[in-house]
């Protein structure tokens, strides 16, 4: 699997809180978007970890195509009509 899984066509808004650390699902597999739940093993995928700098809502890329993830880029609009 070498492209990831689209899990979603629109972001979804989150609560970060300053500190704390997150894993994003970069193989689109997982149960629980945005985030990991070690769905990907097996794959050559593997989370985006990363530490919130501030506390603040964000909006988390589930369609897997954003270039700057773990954030919507608004790739999701180019994703092919179903
Ligand atoms: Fe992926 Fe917006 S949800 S770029």
């Amino acid at each position: 699997m070498d492209q990831p899984k689209v899990a979603g066509t629109a972001p979804q808004m989150e609560e970060l809180e300053s500190g704390n650390t997150y894993a994003w699902c970069s193989c689109g597999l997982s149960e629980n978007q945005p985030w990991c739940n070690g769905a990907h093993k097996g794959s050559s995928f593997a989370p985006n970890v990363f530490k919130a700098e501030e506390s603040k809502k964000a909006a988390m890329c589930t369609c897997k195509q954003s270039k700057n993830p773990p954030y919507c880029d608004g790739s999701h609009k180019n994703l092919p009509a179903e």
